[in-house]
């Protein structure tokens, strides 16, 4: 079953409030490995949208004087204009208010109500409930100040007669879920997170409230509105045609990679795979839970003024500065701090200095020597160990690329980048061109830097498609850099000579330090 498409996702955001550079960090690693995955010739479905039912809207809507509907209509194109500035790809864009999403929400609601486990029931719960979490706590779980432990925010004390999801029942099945496929929980140190909190025991959760109304009903009993992380977890079942289009269905489930940040890992990790297991579903392949962005080391919030809107950052560095930078600076998997000054160094050292010098070095060379024509590599062994060197790094590109190890991946093809311009640097063309005599010699060192360029075009791409398709169009290889394939197109000896290149803009111009 689905090994056809590959499926991944983003979570689904709260749009109570604009996007911050979290939530862009998520949608940015997904698209980067969506690129990848298409560039490799695979049917790829990227799924991403808004989640806008429960409390948290509908008292944001409240605080606005809305309903939670025009609240939610008003709020949700501006995630969707980030995203488009970003170069976000997603197949598909799920608002969980859709009609489509209702009908698969209360189809998994029936299916695990009729599974014969008896695994939904109505019992009382009294609880401590965060609203910004939509979450229940016990007082073990509260920070020392007894407050909520993700927003240090006061937690109420509910007490509803609620329908509950018997996940006590599924500790075992998820023990020997995790035993048999390790790898459904990334990185390591997340499963084994995971690992210690199921064996600790699970507590049923409740899958419906009533004390408000801003959600669907439960069909075997309408008093009762959804919860929404049930509601919200479903999400991946509806992107995927589930109810609604079984063929496509079965193509495309069960999910490649879930990725969230670990804030979430345990409705992820624990909640969803067993809601999926009393439907009767197969649970998604991997869930990769990344760490959490801070700002200057602080959370990121409005209050203090942390909460970063990605144009901000946008409007000076530009799109392709602004996907690399977060992917490369912050250890895909760890935590890690955001700061203006490290992004103005990062551009400067691997993009102006570094790719961006590469190309406008190479590209004015092949124009003051060769019209700009792609010489033929004449001289034999001039090109040294640039060959070795990138099919080595090709390949340990791929091996990343292939677990989401998004920062190691662009560490391999910015070693290409340093020894090339090293390379340069050791063989000096540009004083060797002084003597026609070595027209030869020339002719091969270009070459062979030009050929590099075209790669790492391929290996780009991905991260920053914008920069990677001018450098395409600078180079003059023929046919569109999307139609590329890795890893056939990324080996060495495919530029041909007499290709036309242009020495155009420079790819990642000089900035003013100022903000
Ligand atoms: N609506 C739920 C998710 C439901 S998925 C079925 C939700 N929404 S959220 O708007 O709060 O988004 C949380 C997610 O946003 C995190 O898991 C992560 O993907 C991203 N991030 C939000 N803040 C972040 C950081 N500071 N750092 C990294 N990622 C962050 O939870």
């Amino acid at each position: 079953m689905g090994e056809e498409v590959f499926y991944i996702t983003t979570p689904i955001y709260y749009p109570n409030d604009v996007p911050h550079i979290g939530h862009a960090y998520t949608t940015v690693a997904v698209d980067l490995v969506a690129r990848y995955h298409r560039l490799c010739g695979e049917e790829v479905f990227f799924l991403t949208g808004t989640d806008e039912h429960g409390q948290k809207l509908q008292r944001a809507a409240e605080a606005e004087g809305k309903d939670p509907q025009s609240f939610v209509d008003a709020m949700e194109p501006r995630w969707r204009e980030v995203w488009e500035r970003l170069g976000i790809t997603y197949d598909d864009y799920i608002r969980t208010t859709q009609p489509r999403h209702e009908e698969v929400v209360r189809a998994l609601l029936q299916r695990v109500y009729d599974n014969g486990q008896n695994d939904i029931y109505l019992g009382t719960f009294e609880g401590l409930y965060c609203v910004a979490c939509e979450a229940y706590y016990t007082e073990d779980d509260l920070s020392a100040a007894g407050n909520c432990p993700i927003h240090d925010r006061p937690v109420e004390a509910m007490a509803q007669q609620n329908y509950f999801f018997r996940l006590s029942a599924y500790r075992d099945r998820l023990l020997e879920h995790y035993e048999k496929h390790p790898e459904v929980v990334r990185p390591e140190t997340r499963l084994n997170e995971v690992l210690s909190l199921v064996r600790g025991g699970l507590q049923d959760f409740s899958i419906s409230r009533t004390s408000f109304d801003w959600g669907f009903r439960l069909p075997w009993d309408p008093k009762h509105v959804c919860y929404v992380w049930f509601d919200a977890l479903a999400n991946y079942l509806t992107g995927a045609g589930y109810s609604a289009d079984p063929e496509r269905f079965a193509r495309t489930w069960p999910a490649d990679i879930h990725f969230t940040a670990k804030d979430i890992l345990r409705f992820h990790a624990v909640y969803w795979p067993a809601m999926l297991m009393a439907a009767g579903l197969e649970p998604a392949r991997c869930l990769f839970a990344h760490g959490f962005l801070t700002v200057g080391g602080d959370k990121m919030s409005k209050t203090n003024a942390t909460g970063i809107h990605p144009f901000q950052l946008l409007d000076h560095f530009g799109v392709d500065a602004y996907r690399y930078y977060f992917m490369r600076e912050i250890q895909f998997g760890a935590d890690g701090s955001f700061s203006w000054e490290s992004m103005a160094r990062r551009y400067k050292a691997d993009l102006s200095d570094g790719l961006g010098n590469l190309a406008s070095r190479v590209l004015a060379m092949l124009a003051k020597s060769f019209g700009g024509v792609v010489p033929e590599p004449a001289a034999a062994g001039l090109e040294g160990d640039l060959p070795g060197t990138v099919e080595a790094a090709v390949a340990r590109y791929q091996e990343c690329m292939a677990g989401a190890e998004i920062t190691d991946a662009l560490t391999a093809v910015w070693d290409i980048v340093a020894r090339t311009n090293k390379y340069l640097v050791e063989k000096e063309p540009w004083a060797l061109a002084k003597d026609p005599g070595n027209r030869d010699e020339v002719a091969s060192i270009l070459y062979a830097s030009a050929e590099v360029l075209r790669i790492l075009t391929l290996l780009t791409y991905p991260a920053m498609p914008g920069a990677a398709e001018r450098l395409w169009e600078q180079l003059g290889v023929p046919g569109c850099l999307t139609e590329q394939r890795i890893p056939e197109a990324a080996c060495w000896g495919g530029l041909a000579p007499g290709t036309a290149t242009t020495k155009g803009e420079a790819l990642f111009p000089r900035l003013d330090e100022g903000r």
